[in-house]
């Protein structure tokens, strides 16, 4: 099977996985990126079961609208049962590396409102150390040096992501070379420097579930 195939599956076996639970007032938390993407797409077949979608993104927002499932704002949605999204990375813990699109600031706050956070990724995203994807920084543009150096301190090598900006007006740093043992951690030292929005770590809040799709087919994987 081809990436996108896995992508496309993965995203099938998350619709299948919330379906049963969709009722006619369920507000769906929905990520960002291209196997989001596919989620959105398998979806959208089922738009008459729920209410609607909170979005991780204008661009994710804009997709969920061309399929005609109403987007709310976060502030005003009730409860999100379900929020779905892909990764950089996961470990067997469901702990993350997320914010290759960079919308990892939106995605951490409504995979924080969500009873249940559901990964979706193909097998190229497992691994047995967080680190080998550059981690995502986001960050208010006029402490990208600060924070540069100050993550230099923690033996990151962080690279500025040349022309993007994200939803909220900021810069990203991509940072290589992270010891990233102690995840939660590092999740917490990184956000504690002034000028960070937030970091690409999620692993205070992890995965709950992850739907892996490999060739033998879609897993369900549970953290260790
Ligand atoms: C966006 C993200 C994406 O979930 C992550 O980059 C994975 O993307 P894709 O499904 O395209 O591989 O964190 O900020």
């Amino acid at each position: 099977m081809t990436q996108d195939e896995l992508k496309r599956a993965v995203g099938q076996a998350a619709v299948d996985y919330i379906k049963p639970h969709l009722e006619e007032n369920s507000i769906i938390g929905v990520g960002t990126g291209s196997t989001a993407n596919c989620f959105i797409d398998a979806l959208a077949e089922h738009k008459q079961m729920f209410d609607g979608a909170v979005a991780s993104s204008d661009a994710t927002a804009e997709r969920l609208k061309q399929h005609g499932i109403p987007v709310y704002d976060l502030n005003g949605a009730g409860p999100i049962a379900f929020y779905v999204d892909g990764a950089d990375e996961t470990n067997d813990k469901l702990q993350l590396i997320k914010g290759g699109g960079a919308a990892l600031t939106r995605e951490k706050i409504v995979a924080a409102c969500a009873d249940q956070f559901i990964c979706i990724a193909d097998d190229s995203k497992w691994v047995n150390m967080l680190g080998t994807f550059p981690l995502p920084i986001e960050v208010i543009p006029m402490a990208r040096s600060y924070v540069a150096r100050e993550i230099v301190k923690l033996g990151g090598d962080p690279v500025y992501r040349q022309g993007v900006l994200t939803d909220n007006g900021n810069v990203i740093l991509d940072v290589h070379n992270l010891n990233i043992e102690s995840a939660i951690a590092l999740e917490e030292r990184i956000n504690n420097i002034v000028g960070v929005v937030t970091n690409g770590l999620f692993a205070a809040r992890p995965a709950d579930v992850l739907l892996m799709g490999t060739a033998d087919g879609v897993k369900e994987i549970t953290a260790k």
